[in-house]
């Protein structure tokens, strides 16, 4: 399947999918395109370096138009013939104008244990509510906000002096090997959803 990863920043995540491709484990997906809505997105020179394809879609146009941004994103999609979509780190909002064509093709990774702690800092928020277990989950988007169904977790641990710095550290070690996982999965058609329960192939 071709894939796009899309990306805002860092991109540590993208490339723990290019590094994975690289080792042959992701036989079933062509990592194609690497879009971001960041020009300066610190991912679009790592997956250049990698000699992965890249794109800045502009948001700035579509302040208030999120499906008009989407239905932008849609087309270059087209041009490229992107079947598969890995949210690794991007910061929009989704609309039904990409969920609707990408029904169950767009998975997300998040730094918590969903349902809990959905948004933005994940791992903030577990600290503050005094969690002993946190750790990562990739799941297929739907239009809410981390709430599509769920495809891999790992739990970890959450020690007593961890800070927000070194519980995202130490999860973000385990995003690394789940979203290259849940990717295989998903591109070797091992994945079938069923309302809220994805079943194991
Ligand atoms: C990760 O913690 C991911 O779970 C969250 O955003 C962060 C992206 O990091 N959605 P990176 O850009 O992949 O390094």
């Amino acid at each position: 399947m071709r894939v796009a990863i899309f990306v805002s920043g860092r991109g540590s995540n993208m490339e723990a999918i290019l590094n994975e491709k690289k080792k042959g484990n992701l036989p079933n997906a062509e990592i194609a395109l690497v879009l971001s809505d960041k020009a300066d997105a610190p991912a679009l020179e790592k997956a250049n370096a990698a000699g992965v394809k890249t794109v800045f879609v502009d948001s700035k146009p579509y302040r208030k138009n999120r499906e008009g941004y989407d239905a932008e994103v849609l087309k270059v999609l087209r041009e490229h013939n992107i079947e598969f979509i890995v949210l690794a780190g991007f910061m929009r909002i989704i609309t039904p104008v990409l969920i609707e064509a990408f029904s169950h093709r767009i998975i997300n990774i998040h730094p918590a244990l969903l349902p809990a702690f959905p948004g933005l800092h994940a791992q903030k928020q577990a600290l503050d509510y005094g969690v002993k277990v946190s750790g990562c989950t990739v799941h297929f988007v739907d239009a809410g906000m981390d709430t599509g169904p769920i495809i891999l977790q790992t739990a970890i641990p959450v020690n007593p002096d961890d800070t927000e710095d070194t519980l995202s550290a130490r999860i973000l070690e385990f995003e690394h090997r789940l979203l290259p996982r849940a990717l295989d999965l998903a591109t070797s058609r091992r994945l079938r959803v069923d309302g809220r329960k994805v079943y194991l192939l």
